[in-house]
């Protein structure tokens, strides 16, 4: 057997449909997987990073940057969607790289997709902390600051600091909370998750709606402020305001769409998969991308861009109306807490499922894929992926964890739309519930959109990918390969 072994679909087939032990329990409708997406989307990409983008990048057409961004999820989506239908089992990206590209790029898929869920979660949980810490001193608790941030910072573009503090308390306890939950039910985690995502929904409409009234069209114009120029060369600064300035916000603000892909991991604890996962991952990015839309331009017309250079934009959004707003600024900051707490919760539960599938195929070990017996959970992956995700939480800053959950997931998402096309053509006769439509347009598009956000990262988080592949390749050498069920002619 060779390392471009591919799954037999066959088999993914047989799994997909299987029973008994091991099997996880089928509980989710398409408006439970519909509420995962927006669930694990709507977050802090539009809660934190929205403002930073607009006041360091855009300006007021960072509305536009959100459009470029939407597309690129949009073609990785619909193609997210065919794979969803087709194979609708576990791993998400991971089976399906297994399925069309063979057992190496699956692991590398799958290793990949650490950095995007585990990663994630962690990246939220810090941002999540930060809404918590400022909001518990609204209240008149002040918690010390070395208890609040990480002990390590980034200094220059990549030298890691230590700045004296313990750890990010909140963020790590979050993470263990929602981990709890998540090993209990899948039932009780996509109740909790609908509730939350309800009061989120219900908190960006408000905030249009709302702010829609406070916006001074002024404040868009010039709606692509001109590209500055360097003071001493004259030469343009590249990603400051203009066009350059659009797109290096759409590499930013891609993460605010992050986790409709999440839908993908619940495979097998959808009641419907084959009709229901392309809803649900499509619905989820359809309704997050109007309400980005809305709320971008809301918030840039409520202030002049300049000012929402802040951690808690939306607030500051509100506070410039004045008075008559004042109420909603407390929602906001409520709505952000239990939003970024239901992203956090979604991408936990995406991860485990991906070590699930891993495991079952002989590349992990198999405590991976343990299911608890009362429960119908992929427990010991849940727990090991909490405790993993708090301590990164715990210890690192946001930045550099989010841009490079941005990159890992860019990667999975042109890996994705590489895959519809392989399948296209090597197995054009099977049956697909649903299909991409436009190929290989879509494909293409969504691989060329998203190489050219992953190319606009900096450098640094290109090196960190690397290194984060190469220890992947380690445990691939001395675990994976000799431990792979197909490998081993035991499937
Ligand atoms: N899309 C998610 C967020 O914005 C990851 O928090």
């Amino acid at each position: 057997m060779s390392i471009w072994t591919k799954k037999p679909l066959s088999i993914l087939m047989q799994e997909a449909s299987g029973e008994g032990d091991g099997a996880l329990k089928r509980s989710l409708t398409a408006m439970n997987l519909t509420l995962l997406g927006i669930g694990a989307i709507i977050g802090a990409g539009i809660f934190v990073l929205t403002g930073t983008a607009a006041a360091q990048h855009a300006g007021p057409a960072i509305v536009i940057s959100f459009l470029v961004a939407g597309a690129a999820c949009a073609f990785a989506g619909l193609c997210y969607a065919e794979f969803a239908s087709l194979i609708p089992i576990a791993g998400s990206a991971y089976t399906y790289g297994y399925a069309t590209l063979g057992e190496l790029l699956a692991w590398i898929i799958g290793w990949d997709l650490v950095l995007e869920y585990l990663f994630a979660a962690s990246t939220v949980a810090v941002g999540w902390s930060g809404y918590f810490v400022q909001f518990l001193k609204d209240i008149g608790i002040a918690l010390p600051a070395s208890l609040t941030t990480a002990p390590f910072a980034v200094e220059g573009t990549h030298t890691l600091v230590r700045t004296g503090a313990i750890m990010n308390l909140p963020a790590v306890l979050l993470i263990l909370l929602m981990t709890g939950l998540l090993v209990v039910g899948m039932k009780e985690s996509a109740k909790f998750n609908n509730l939350i995502v309800y009061v989120k929904i219900a908190i960006v409409l408000l905030v249009i709606g709302f702010g829609a009234f406070y916006v001074d069209t002024a404040n868009w114009s010039p709606f692509i402020p001109p590209q500055l120029t360097d003071a001493v060369t004259g030469a343009l600064v590249p990603g400051k305001y203009g066009w350059s300035g659009i797109f290096a916000g759409a590499g930013v603000i891609f993460f605010a769409y992050i986790g409709f892909d999440a839908v993908s991991t619940a495979a097998q604890e959808a009641k419907n998969p084959q009709r229901d996962l392309p809803i649900g991952i499509l619905a989820s990015l359809a309704i997050c991308t109007v309400l980005y839309i809305l709320m971008a331009l809301v918030m840039t017309g409520m202030v002049p861009f300049m000012k929402l250079d802040v951690a808690e934009p939306v607030y500051v959004a509100l506070d410039a109306a004045g008075p008559q707003l004042a109420w909603l600024k407390y929602f906001a900051t409520l709505g952000a807490i239990a939003g970024l707490a239901s992203v956090v919760l979604v991408m936990l539960m995406g991860q485990p499922r991906i070590f699930y599938a891993m495991s079952r195929d002989g590349l992990l070990p198999p405590l991976f894929g343990r299911v608890h017996p009362k429960f119908g959970t992929p427990w010991l992956a849940t727990i090991v992926t909490g405790v993993v995700a708090a301590a990164v939480a715990g210890l690192f800053p946001i930045g550099l964890l989010g841009q490079l959950v941005s990159i890992g997931t860019l990667f999975a998402f042109v890996i994705v739309c590489a895959g519809i096309l392989v399948l296209r053509y090597r197995s054009p006769e099977l049956k697909r519930p649903f299909r991409t439509p436009w190929v290989p347009f879509v494909p293409l598009a969504g691989m060329a959109i998203c190489g050219w956000l992953m190319y606009n990262l900096p450098s640094d988080t290109w090196w960190r990918l690397g290194i984060w592949m190469a220890i992947g390749m380690l445990i691939y050498v001395f675990y994976g390969r000799t431990h792979s069920k197909l490998g081993r002619g035991s499937v």
